[in-house]
């Protein structure tokens, strides 16, 4: 039986049918792997500060909406942000943002909370923009392998 030494917390907002197809694609990439940690996913209205203490990394999917990472994602910071400050300073972190347009004033305020919660980011976020692209289930599962072992090895 293979043990389970650590867990891996997925803040996913996926509101429609192609965010839901990433969204699934990051938990069955890192399920279908056996590793040795064990993946949750959580709406980003429903998780608290201690989901992501007692976690030992984080990987955040959102959408763009009005220049702005998703209001779900923001309600998330806007509960989370102060008890996590000087609490979970080095958690590694990996987001991506699917984005119809361009996602930079997603990426731009995301890369500015990480910053501020002393977070390492361990993979350079994905901004999935433009039209759909089948390949970015390409991406979001190579980049969610690579975190999780990551995760896995103590590597990050
Ligand atoms: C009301 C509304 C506002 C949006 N605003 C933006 C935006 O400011 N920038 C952007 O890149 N995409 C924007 N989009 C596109 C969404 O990011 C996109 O529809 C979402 O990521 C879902 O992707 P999908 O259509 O491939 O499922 C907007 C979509 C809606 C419905």
């Amino acid at each position: 039986m293979v043990s389970i030494d650590k867990k891996i917390i997925f803040v996913s907002h996926c509101p429609s049918e192609n965010t839901k197809i990433l969204s699934d694609t990051v938990l069955d990439t890192i399920k279908s792997h056996k590793l040795k940690l064990k993946v949750e996913m959580y709406s980003p209205f429903n998780i608290t500060s201690n989901d992501v203490l007692q976690s030992d990394g984080i990987m955040i999917g959102t959408i763009e909406n009005f220049g702005y990472m998703a209001g779900a994602t923001k309600d998330f910071f806007d509960r989370c942000y102060n008890d996590l400050l000087e609490k979970s300073q080095g958690l590694p972190v990996f987001y991506y943002v699917r984005a119809g347009l361009d996602g930079e004033g997603s990426e731009r305020a995301l890369n500015r909370i990480i910053l501020g919660l002393k977070w390492k980011q361990v993979l350079k976020p994905l901004i999935l923009k433009g039209q759909w692209n089948d390949n970015f289930v390409t991406l979001v599962s190579e980049a969610s392998l690579n975190f999780a072992i990551g995760i896995e090895e103590g590597i990050y």
